[in-house]
């Protein structure tokens, strides 16, 4: 089918979401809670594309293109919208860059500094979450201040994590029982490094 990006036309098979039809065409769209193959909630809203012709704003991770749509992908209401997303992200973040281990491979943190997000657009900083790293099980280890509640290591467990609370008081829960079987790969999901190999 033919849709078009920014008034291009690209040919997508309509079997995929947008945001790798529009990655593959060379557009770059951020993502924090969207990994491909992964199952994922859309949650984190800096994959904010238009759709020009209804006007309205969607998460490119969980919209598929339709025949003839059009397609704003990076203009300013696009961009700003996409950096309030992450802003609101960062409003809540318990961790700090200046002493965190995930530093040099955290996806929040290079988006932030790319996109020129204000950490403190909606007030003052929470203070630095005080819960130790838990070790979950061999090398892998859950630090909680850094976990952004993006769910992609809750929806892609067999191992039984869940989330606990609501809204900002939500956190990830990893049962003790299911510890010991918990998949590694979940490390690489996880846009912050909050899940990581020691
Ligand atoms: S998890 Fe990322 S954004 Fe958060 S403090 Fe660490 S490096 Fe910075
Ligand atoms: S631990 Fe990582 S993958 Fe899991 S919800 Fe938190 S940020 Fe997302
Ligand atoms: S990547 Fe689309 S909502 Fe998070």
């Amino acid at each position: 089918m033919k849709i078009y990006a920014n008034n291009k036309e690209l040919e997508v098979s309509g079997q995929r979401p947008l945001i790798d039809e529009l990655r593959d065409a060379g557009y770059d769209i951020p993502s924090l809670c969207y990994a491909p193959n992964a199952v994922h909630e859309a949650s984190c809203m800096v994959c904010m594309v238009r759709d020009a012709d209804s006007d309205q704003m969607m998460p490119s991770c969980a919209t598929f293109p339709t025949e003839g749509m059009h397609i704003d992908v990076d203009s300013d209401e696009v961009m700003s919208l996409r950096r309030m997303s992450l802003e609101l992200l960062l409003s809540d973040h318990k961790a700090r860059c200046g002493v965190c281990g995930s530093k040099d491979k955290c996806r929040l943190r290079e988006l932030a500094v790319r996109m020129k997000a204000k950490w403190t657009r909606f007030g003052p900083l929470p203070p630095p979450c005080q819960a130790e790293p838990v070790h979950v099980n061999g090398r892998l280890w859950f630090e909680p201040a850094k976990c952004i509640r993006c769910g992609l290591c809750v929806y892609n467990s067999d191992d039984g994590f869940t989330f606990q609370g609501r809204g900002f008081d939500m956190q990830v829960v990893i049962p003790e029982q299911s510890k010991k079987n918990v998949d590694k790969q979940l490390a690489e999901l996880c846009p912050t490094g909050a899940l990581y190999i020691l």
